[in-house]
């Protein structure tokens, strides 16, 4: 996948920015505030058809606006061509999204068309976070490569939010018999949820321990493995985690009752992540933080581009401020050798000597307008 062009309107800073991009490489380069982040965002939203971490349209809508627009032409591996518009009209409260003049329906089935993988600055909190920062990364792999797992997991929340309802209105006092249907859909999409994530884990296990080796030479073992709050192995079935799942909300029907909400199902379940048997939350350094994260990201990119059949499109959002010199120009070389990157960065530095031109592009974002420093001059 390739991003050739985009055109930002009232988005964010972005009053009316176009890029030409180039096919291989893209930096964004400018001082603090002044766009970049703002415009990778615009990118995430022709691929995810939202933000990629702000949670309603109104945010990126430009203030003192009423409207935004993304329009943009991407092109597949096999070189077929995508005209993608995203606009969202605050007087209706409507967002549209076409692909080559057509109306998409469901934006669900967006999602993984044009696969995409972000490192930015809010994912160190895969590592250092809450585990609903974990389940958001794992839901995100997993949604791009698979589009009933998205349907099933719009479908979960929906009944969550009736169970909660219900578990609300009840005030402490006994609701079986609202609640009971809802108990039934729970553990229905709940098993298939739960078993999706073991599988997944289970099939992302090698690509983490390979882009791991390559980004660190000495011998680290990674280690992901999911941590359910109802009893699941690696080889168990929908079945038998959907037994599993009545079972605990029979054992935890008055603590729901207390605290009016569903504490049973996969969106209180965790991810573990472990160096050489050693829990990463608690025993890793900053820099063992950073590589991991960096490798989780890596192996996304390689996870998806075999299931999507896809080379995905990676954006990264300050990486190297972070970094030393040598570590960053080895991301750097890896990054560069995976497909079409964009790189937002306050220095140029680490990009020292290199050469722009059709494929390598730099652009210089200030107060909200990009330069194309090779067109201009
Ligand atoms: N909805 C919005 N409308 C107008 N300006 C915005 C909006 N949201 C953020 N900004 C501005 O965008 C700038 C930050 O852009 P950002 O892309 O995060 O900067 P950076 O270049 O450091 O990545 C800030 O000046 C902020 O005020
Ligand atoms: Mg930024």
């Amino acid at each position: 996948m390739k991003i050739s062009n985009a055109h930002l309107r009232s988005f964010r800073n972005h009053n009316e920015t176009t890029f030409e991009f180039g096919s291989q490489i893209n930096v964004l380069l400018g001082e603090n505030g002044q766009g970049k982040t703002n415009a990778l965002e615009a990118l995430s939203f022709l691929c995810l058809t939202k933000s990629f971490y702000a949670s309603a349209d109104t945010t990126v809508m430009q203030q003192q606006k009423k409207f935004f627009e993304i329009k943009s032409t991407l092109e597949s591996d096999e070189g077929k061509e995508f005209q993608v518009r995203v606009t969202y009209d605050d007087m209706k409260k409507e967002k549209k999204f076409t692909i080559n003049g057509a109306e998409v329906e469901k934006f669900s089935t967006v999602i993984g068309m044009f696969p995409v993988v972000i490192l930015s600055p809010e994912n160190n909190s895969i590592t250092f976070g809450s585990p609903a920062d974990r389940r958001k990364f794992i839901d995100m792999v997993i949604s791009q490569s698979s589009k009933s797992y998205v349907e099933d997991s719009i479908e979960y929340r929906r009944i969550v939010r009736q169970r909660n309802a219900i578990l609300s209105v009840a005030k402490g006092k006994d609701c079986s018999n609202e609640i009971s249907p809802w108990n039934e859909m729970l553990v229905k999409y709940g098993s298939r949820i739960i078993c999706k994530r073991i599988n997944f884990l289970t099939e992302f296990e090698p690509y983490i321990a390979q882009t791991y080796l390559d980004i660190v030479a000495e011998r680290e073992t990674p280690k992901i493995e999911y941590l359910p709050t109802v009893s699941a192995q690696k080889n168990s079935t929908v079945e038998e985690i959907a037994a599993a799942m009545e079972i605990k909300l029979i054992k935890k029907k008055n603590d729901e009752l207390r605290f009016q909400t569903t504490l049973v199902g996969p969106h209180r379940d965790d991810i573990f992540f472990s160096l050489n048997g050693l829990s990463l939350k608690q025993f890793a350094s900053q820099g063992q933080h950073k590589t991991f994260l960096i490798a989780l990201k890596v192996a996304e990119f390689f996870f998806l581009k075999e299931r999507c059949s896809e080379t995905p499109i990676f954006l990264l959002d300050d990486v190297f401020s972070e970094l030393d010199e040598h570590r960053s120009k080895k991301i750097l070389l890896l990054a560069e050798s995976l497909g079409q990157i964009f790189i937002t960065t306050t220095s140029e530095k680490i990009f020292g000597g290199a050469e722009w031109n059709s494929e390598r592009r730099k652009f210089f974002i200030k107060n909200g307008e990009a330069v194309n420093e090779l067109l201009a001059a």
